[in-house]
């Protein structure tokens, strides 16, 4: 099993951006912590940040043949208007959990939409990079669970 966690633009930022909506933990800390849980488990976890969103389709593409069989994504900014980014989830139908920093819902009428959240296993808004760990949480007990 291996876990690919992605993430959308200006998510290279964490740690200096808007620190009180998106807290202090760097992106770099994030993946570091999510590649130890998974390693505790026996799981790879591949991480992928960028700013194009032509680059995120690509990535999630290669998905289908790299051994990928679950992704957490956070698509920043790109949640509430890639279509394209969408389609490449519904493409190669790897589950899917999304995940954002902050409480979308609370903010700008515009943060309120998701491209993704109809296709998603999940959704987790609101807790931080708590978000992260509890999302690669469950995709490391669904595979538990799966196994013979
Ligand atoms: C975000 C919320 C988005 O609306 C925003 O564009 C982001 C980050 C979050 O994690 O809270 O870049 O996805």
């Amino acid at each position: 099993m291996a876990v690919l966690v992605l993430h959308g633009p200006n998510l290279n930022l964490l740690g200096t951006r808007e620190p009180t909506v998106y807290g202090s933990v760097t992106l770099e800390q994030i993946n570091a912590e999510l590649t130890k849980l998974g390693a505790d488990a026996g799981v790879e976890v591949k991480t992928f940040q960028s700013n194009h969103e032509g680059a995120l389709v690509d990535r999630v593409q290669a998905a289908r043949t790299d051994g990928t069989t679950f992704i957490v994504i956070n698509p920043a900014a790109y949640t509430h208007t890639s279509v394209a980014l969408r389609d490449a989830l519904a493409g190669v139908a790897i589950p899917f959990i999304e995940v954002h920093l902050s409480n979308v819902h609370r903010r700008e009428p515009f943060r309120h939409h998701s491209y993704f959240s109809d296709l998603a296993d999940g959704i987790i808004v609101g807790l931080g990079h708590k978000g992260y760990r509890l999302a690669l949480g469950h995709a490391i007990e669904r595979d538990l669970a799966s196994r013979p």
